[in-house]
């Protein structure tokens, strides 16, 4: 069976729709990848220009992308599910069900920063640099989890 990756953030339209576009360019099509936000404000939204402008920049087309709200049969779904920040970690793992559903959640930046638990700020409030900087991190977190899964 395919290998499935969540990838979650707060609204889904800023950073979550980034890191899936990034990862999915990192692997092939046996890799299923796809994100989701811990609040449904977004929900059908495309993502945030700044974000689709960000990857189209980087050759990614992020555009056929849809805002969507965590549900709690992700945990069945997925394999790993990687946050982007504390707040959306503390929020998921109320969501858990049970250990195993524990221990597919993950703060992504640990993927390049081990156990520092640095969280991927939050861009929607600011400006383009913002999304670029975020857009960065992101790739160097994916290249690692790319790097893994073809392991
Ligand atoms: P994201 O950014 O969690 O990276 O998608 C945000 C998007 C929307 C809001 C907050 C953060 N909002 O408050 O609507």
């Amino acid at each position: 069976m395919a290998t499935k990756i969540l990838m979650v953030c707060l609204g889904n339209i800023c950073r979550s729709p980034l890191a899936e576009g990034i990862l999915r360019s990192k692997l092939s099509e046996d890799f299923i990848v796809d994100s989701a936000g811990t609040g449904g404000w977004h929900a059908g939204e495309l993502p945030d220009k700044r974000s689709t402008a960000t990857a189209k920049n980087r050759g990614l087309d992020i555009t056929n992308q849809r805002a969507r709200q965590f549900k709690q049969s992700d945990f069945e779904i997925f394999d790993s599910i990687f946050v982007m920040d504390n707040s959306n970690y503390k929020d998921i793992m109320t969501l858990a069900p049970n250990e195993e559903a524990k221990l597919k959640v993950k703060l992504i930046l640990n993927e390049i920063f081990p156990n520092e638990n640095v969280d991927v700020p939050d861009p929607y409030y600011g400006g383009q640099d913002g999304f670029e900087n975020v857009f960065d991190m992101l790739d160097q977190a994916c290249e690692e989890i790319a790097r893994k899964l073809k392991q």
